[in-house]
């Protein structure tokens, strides 16, 4: 179990430090992120499309999350809380299948569950805070909903839009939720919905209000090609940096500069080929 659990988040509602979640997907981005001090690793279904070439998070399943959530819980974090997520139909066909999908992310290494919708998925949540698994929400952009939003667009930016938002964030909430992540809302949403729970917030593309912001991993190092939405800080462009070290590698091996006498092993008697060869025909 990592060190922080849900109830130390939930606390963390209001006491004016913003909480800091990044996904993670394996253990070396686990012990990066852990190293740096945030609060929570999310073992997210972005997988799909960050790690694993998908083009949505439709195509990863339960056991592609547990294998995640178990490389990431092998980082045994210090101090982070790892969530993982329930991928697409994980939690989508009955109580029993439910619970027992979030228990495999349990016994994989993660310390709590989330899954995306509101009001529609209450039944489900209250099933998993049953078995004593605490849940974390996701409202707005719902990605596993790609296909009923049309598109990976910002969400509730009319007024009956904001207004089920906000009932659904206040229901989960209700319901036992620990935290809500809010993805691409417009900042006035977050801002009433982040007034309107006693739960933290957690928002990604929902303005700066929230009680915490989350960022994918390759997003914030620019680990990954292409343009990243909006709302997404570059905090280094290692995809950059990889490319000249592995070119730089590439040179040194087509040079014969690599691998030098110092990353170089000798046999026993020091002598080199001739005194393997003499030791072979001895
Ligand atoms: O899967 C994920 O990375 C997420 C975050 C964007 C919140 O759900």
């Amino acid at each position: 179990m990592s060190a922080t659990a849900a109830p130390a988040i939930r606390a963390r509602k209001g006491d004016g430090t913003p909480l800091v979640m990044v996904t993670a997907y394996d253990t070396p981005s686990a012990r990066i992120a852990d190293d740096a001090g945030v609060d929570i690793i999310l073992v997210g279904d972005s997988v799909a499309m960050v790690v694993l070439g998908y083009e949505d998070t439709l195509s990863v399943t339960i056991d592609d999350i547990a294998h995640h959530t178990a490389a990431v819980a092998r980082a045994k974090p210090k101090n982070a809380m790892v969530v993982a997520d329930m991928p697409w139909m994980s939690y989508h066909v009955s109580r029993e299948e439910t619970v027992r999908n979030a228990a495999v992310l349990l016994r994989a290494g993660a310390s709590a569950v989330k899954l995306e919708g509101g009001s529609k998925r209450l039944d489900m949540i209250g099933a998993i805070l049953d078995a004593e698994i605490p849940v974390m929400g996701h409202l707005g952009l719902t990605p596993q909903s790609v296909h009923m939003m049309g598109g990976f667009k910002v969400q509730a930016k009319e007024f009956d839009a904001a207004k089920v938002l906000l009932d659904d964030a206040v229901a989960l909430a209700e319901a036992g939720c620990f935290s809500i992540v809010l993805e691409c809302v417009p900042d006035a949403v977050a801002t009433m919905v982040t007034e309107a729970v006693p739960v933290p917030t957690i928002g990604i593309g929902a303005g700066a209000n929230c009680d915490g912001q989350v960022l994918v991993f390759h997003d914030l190092l620019g680990l990954n090609a292409g343009r990243a939405p909006k709302f997404v800080r570059r905090y280094a462009d290692l995809r950059s940096d990889a490319i000249t070290a592995v070119a730089a590698f590439a040179d040194d091996v087509r040079s014969g500069r690599y691998p030098s006498e110092a990353e170089t092993y000798h046999f026993a008697d020091g002598t080199g080929v001739p005194g393997l060869y003499q030791a072979a025909n001895a």
